[in-house]
């Protein structure tokens, strides 16, 4: 599936206070409302605590809000956990799931792709996240290790069940502390690769990469084929940047 606007996802991670969200959210919306950008799609995630006052701040605005985690159940004894249902009436559309940061802390594929189908169940678009580490890349196993994690995600997803698969190799994201990127020739071969394993089994999804970009990299990313947009961390957590970013998608 082709998507006409390239889409800019913001993940703001746990960098920001409730009053920061909250104050970027608003001049993030004040710009965009100054510029006349019919071809992009900007989507915010931020944490749990400042989503409900965001929706607040982006009801009548282009902007899309989606969320940084999830869990599958519906209800009952989860401590700590939120629910699809009380996200979904948030007005939150889009959820990130099984994010490399979360993957580190123990989550697996099957849990990952519970969340994916449960995000689903409540009409709204789970982001996938997939990517290998810097040791499986150099021991030359990334193609193989992607289209498992993409095998285990999306396992009974359904042929028209809709989703957004981020390839983010975790390597090249900011933080990783590798000090590498993968550069967009490369990045286009392992869609090349992550299209093959997807493209027989659902015609519903559109394709996302996520790690170090930045206003001037956004372009190389963004216009690899098949490509519809990036996940962005670090550089979407200034409004400027961010509007750079989607200006330059
Ligand atoms: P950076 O853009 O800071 O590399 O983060 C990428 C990321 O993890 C987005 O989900």
């Amino acid at each position: 599936m082709k998507n006409k606007k390239k889409i800019v996802i913001a993940n703001w991670k746990m960098n920001l206070s409730l009053k920061e969200s909250l104050a970027l959210t608003g001049q993030i919306k004040k710009k965009i409302s100054r510029l006349n950008l019919v071809d992009k799609q900007a989507i915010l995630c931020p944490d749990f605590l400042a989503i409900t006052e965001i929706s607040k701040i982006l009801k009548k605005s282009k902007i899309t809000l989606g969320a940084q985690d999830v869990f599958y159940e519906g209800k009952g004894a989860f401590t700590g956990q939120v629910s699809p249902k009380n996200l979904q009436t948030t007005g939150c559309q889009y959820v990130i799931v099984g994010h490399s940061e979360k993957r580190a802390l123990g989550e697996d594929y099957q849990t990952i792709n519970k969340k994916a189908k449960a995000v689903i169940a409540e009409k709204m678009i789970p982001i996938i996240c997939v990517g290998e580490t810097l040791a499986e890349r150099k021991k030359g196993q990334s193609d193989k290790v992607v289209a498992n994690q993409i095998k285990q995600a999306t396992v009974s997803l359904g042929k028209k069940g809709k989703f957004l698969l981020a390839y983010e190799p975790i390597w090249s994201i900011s933080t990783s502390g590798s000090g590498q990127v993968i550069d967009s020739q490369e990045a286009a071969r392992m869609f090349a690769v992550i299209k093959k394993v997807l493209s027989s089994r659902f015609i519903n999804y559109l394709l996302i990469y996520g790690g170090s970009v930045s206003p001037k990299t956004i372009a190389d990313f963004s216009k690899i084929e098949d490509v519809s947009g990036v996940l962005v961390g670090g550089a979407s957590l200034k409004a400027d940047s961010f509007i750079q970013l989607l200006k330059n998608a």
